[in-house]
């Protein structure tokens, strides 16, 4: 069968290839691909600067947002041929650490989880793949090639239970909400944050293209600049963009008693202004919390499948802004400036 594959650390390595079918050892569920979204992690993969091939191997399938339909649900039978389903990305650390103990290997301790697509397991930009049952979430049917939002939307669930557990510390009532970045992250953030009930802005570098749309589609407001200059204190920061100055913006424009959620993976970008004691001064002054939020366990994967199927689907389908076929995996890997979310697309959903 056909797969994408990378030879991880070395850029330029993707490549459309023949590999073998996938084995039960990878789970007793067969699925038949329909569409693996493209994020900036594979992109850096890509890139060579992150990802890790499995033991014993030089490539790595690449792709860990997933949708596909089962072909043979196993001897378990918690599935039917012909369900959507999507695969939950992290296997927890084989320790285990006392987090993976407990299910919850987004908060993995000691860094020995694995990650399909992305850490020394195979992702699922192959024809067809394998999964253990209870790691294959099952998707509402009527969202159809859609449900390939559901793995970015874990992100920000997890993202939006971590700010909540954060805020309820002391007394909380939040009302506004900064998302800054207008990607596929912080549009689906804008939403979870919208399906809450608070009043939401995002702010993005762009003032044209779809993205200004979409935000006000939302009943969000739009914003293209700095945080420091859209007119108010946030009570609630999800930062997605991992870039430098915007993360300090976000620091200093949080109102007294917010938390910046940061879940966007940039590098570099030093910020030569901020002196990290004032930074660290301001945050107890004002009892800020910043925190990072990284993946998703599996109760963050039931409530995403539920803020997906709440949504608009003709706001969710605006944000497939480009799907290419297997061989034309490259295009999908650069990106265009009107993209949001680039599918590479197997077979009809
Ligand atoms: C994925 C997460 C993963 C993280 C770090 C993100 O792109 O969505 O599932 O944990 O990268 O590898």
């Amino acid at each position: 069968m056909k797969a994408i594959t990378v030879e991880p650390g070395c850029a330029g390595s993707a490549r459309l290839e023949d590999v073998a079918e996938p084995g039960v050892r990878d789970g007793s569920v067969l699925v038949e691909a329909v569409a693996v979204g493209v994020c900036g992690t594979d992109v850096e993969i890509a890139e060579g600067k992150y990802g890790w091939a499995p033991e014993g191997s030089k490539r790595l399938v690449l792709g860990h947002e997933s949708l596909g339909r089962v072909i043979d649900p196993g001897p378990r039978q918690t599935l039917r041929a012909g369900d959507l389903v999507v695969g939950i990305v992290r296997r927890p650390d084989p320790v285990p650490c006392p987090s993976c103990a407990v299910g919850e290997w987004d908060m993995c301790r000691n860094g020995k989880y694995t990650e399909r697509g992305i850490k020394e397991i195979h992702g699922f930009m192959s024809e067809r793949w394998r999964i253990e049952p209870e790691y294959a979430m099952k998707v509402d049917p009527s969202l159809g090639l859609l449900g390939v939002l559901l793995e970015p939307t874990t992100v920000v669930t997890k993202a939006w239970e971590q700010v909540a557990a954060v805020g309820h510390r002391a007394f909380w009532e939040p009302r506004t909400v900064l998302v800054t970045g207008a990607g596929p992250i912080g549009l689906l953030a804008a939403l979870v944050a919208k399906q809450h009930g608070l009043e939401v802005h995002v702010l993005d570098r762009v003032t044209s293209g779809p993205k200004p749309d979409l935000v006000k589609a939302l009943g969000a407001t739009y914003h293209s600049g700095s945080a420091t200059e859209i007119g108010f204190q946030a009570d609630v920061i999800i930062e997605c963009t991992g870039v430098g100055p915007v993360i300090a913006d976000s620091l200093k424009s949080v109102a007294s008693g917010g938390i910046v959620c940061l879940t966007g993976v940039g590098s570099g970008g030093r910020v030569g202004t901020m002196p990290i004691a004032d930074m660290a001064a301001e945050a107890v002054l004002r009892n800020n919390v910043i925190v990072g939020s990284v993946n998703a366990n599996k109760r963050h994967w039931y409530k995403a499948g539920e803020a997906l199927a709440r949504a608009d689907r003709s706001w969710l389908s605006r944000l497939v802004s480009r799907r290419a076929p297997p061989e034309e995996f490259a295009s999908a890997l650069k990106r265009e400036p009107d993209d949001i979310k680039v599918v590479v697309q197997f077979s009809g959903a």
